[in-house]
């Protein structure tokens, strides 16, 4: 009898990827995924610990998960993923939960498994500089259209504000071999898009036994680009500092590497930008943005960006706002400060700006590019877009919903369009998330 697994998933698309490698690994030793939680042997919950608020969302679900212990006495409960790094011991020491496994331990979950069940410590949190889960091809938990495989694990860079180098440890790239067998089996089942994962992708950097030229992150989307024309490719996420002419020049080329380029800013000043540590300077983020759009003059930017970190006046966080309108970015991901334990910030400098000024500049953000985003939509008006169709409009049963290569929703009446397709829609319409229009023709492949 198949013992039956839950994964609950929190966080970023590498825990996403990350659920699936662990899906493989314990389908591996009799474990199959259900979908209902009530029935299930062990429950495990990937988590996130890059905000507070992140870790808060857990800990409810956590004390939901423990009531299910009443019904189900053999139920094992397991923290993965960067809580279970930070905190992971504590959690156990309390009995909040069964088995602790961090980003790095995943091989080790069934024998962590067989240990709590015998009512011994279940926990691995031990980092490596190695493990990239090599060999293992994730089981792909939902017969999707779009699929993440990641390119490399952890971060060197050490932002003073970010907790993601303690939680997934050094950076390591994987063999472009494994990449690449992962690819394949994606579009093996059916798959139609793929996004390459990096904490930074531009410091991807693969050598291969007895060659003296290492294979960079260009190389690798060049590859992944070819390896079928009808596989759009995406990649999340470069770093300011690193991205490289190579890789703007390599999206150019290819009608399968999606228009779409997501650049964390973080902040719009220099001495905020030194303070983070990020390594590069408002003009230089500027020179970047221009060089992108000599290359892809339709490319979209997007951005990551938060306000009220340590010592933010009203002027320096007016900076941000300035970038926001200067790059006019097409969406943004918006937040604010959360010091994080461990951290360089929150060891070295003061967490000052009061929450009510933090609440009140986000608010002043996400105005602003609620303005932003729908000028940009606006201008899609009448243009034809390349849509890959995924699934049924969530509004209308009539509709189908897939992304244009700039990654905006597009939405449009069914007609004779499969899922898995793609297409070209005429954009009519637009709100501030959706771009709204109707078919025109089917194609192929991605052209634009
Ligand atoms: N507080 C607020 N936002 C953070 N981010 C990372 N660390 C923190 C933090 N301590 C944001 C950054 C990053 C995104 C994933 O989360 O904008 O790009
Ligand atoms: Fe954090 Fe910087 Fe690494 Fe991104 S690149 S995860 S912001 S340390």
């Amino acid at each position: 009898m198949k013992k039956k697994l839950y994964i609950e998933t929190y966080g970023c698309q590498m825990n996403v990827a990350d659920s699936e490698v662990v899906a493989s690994v314990m389908g591996e030793r009799n474990f199959e995924i259900s979908e209902n939680q009530e029935e299930a042997d062990v429950i495990l919950v990937n988590t996130c610990s890059v905000r507070d608020n992140a870790e808060k969302r857990v800990w409810g679900r956590l004390r939901h998960l423990n009531s299910l212990k009443k019904n189900n006495k053999s139920l094992k409960l397991g923290l993965i993923g960067c809580m279970a790094e930070r905190i992971g011991d504590e959690m156990l020491e309390d009995k909040v939960v069964d088995i602790v496994a961090g980003p790095d331990a995943y091989r080790d979950l069934p024998y962590l498994y067989d240990k709590a069940v015998e009512g011994a410590d279940a926990i691995n949190v031990e980092l490596t500089i190695d493990e990239t889960y090599d060999s293992i091809i994730p089981k792909r938990m939902t017969e999707g259209i779009s699929g993440f495989v990641s390119i490399t694990r952890g971060c060197n860079n050490f932002c003073t504000y970010c907790i993601v180098p303690y939680t997934r440890g050094r950076e390591r790239s994987r063999d472009p071999k494994d990449i690449l067998a992962e690819v394949r089996d994606m579009l093996k089942n059916g798959y139609k898009e793929v996004t390459l994962l990096g904490q930074n992708v531009d410091s991807y950097k693969w050598m291969e036994e007895g060659s003296n030229k290492p294979v960079r992150f260009h190389h690798l989307l060049e590859m992944v680009a070819q390896e079928d024309p009808t596989l759009r490719v995406r990649f999340s996420t470069p770093h300011p500092k690193d991205i490289k002419e190579s890789v703007v020049k390599m999206i150019a080329k290819y009608p399968n590497i999606c228009k779409h380029i997501h650049l964390p800013i973080q902040a719009g000043n220099d001495e905020v930008l030194k303070r983070m540590n990020r390594k590069y300077t408002v003009e230089w983020y500027m020179n970047r943005v221009e060089m992108i759009r000599k290359h892809i003059p339709d490319c979209s930017i997007t951005t990551d960006a938060f306000c009220g970190f340590c010592g933010e006046t009203e002027e320096q966080f007016q900076g941000t706002l300035d970038m926001m309108k200067w790059v006019h970015y097409d969406t943004a991901f918006m937040f604010k400060y959360s010091e994080r334990p461990g951290t360089y910030a929150a060891k070295k400098l003061e967490d000052d700006v009061p929450e009510e000024v933090k609440g009140e500049r986000l608010t002043r953000m996400i105005d602003l590019q609620s303005k932003l985003s729908m000028e940009s939509n606006e201008k899609d008006i009448g243009k034809i877009v390349e849509v890959l169709v995924e699934g049924p409009s969530k509004r209308s049963a009539d509709d189908f919903c897939g992304r244009c290569s700039q990654n905006k929703m597009v939405v449009f009446p069914k007609q004779d369009a499969k899922v898995g397709e793609y297409v070209r829609v005429k954009v009519l319409r637009f709100t501030q998330t959706t771009l709204i229009g109707e078919m025109v023709e089917k194609i192929d492949a991605p052209t634009m």
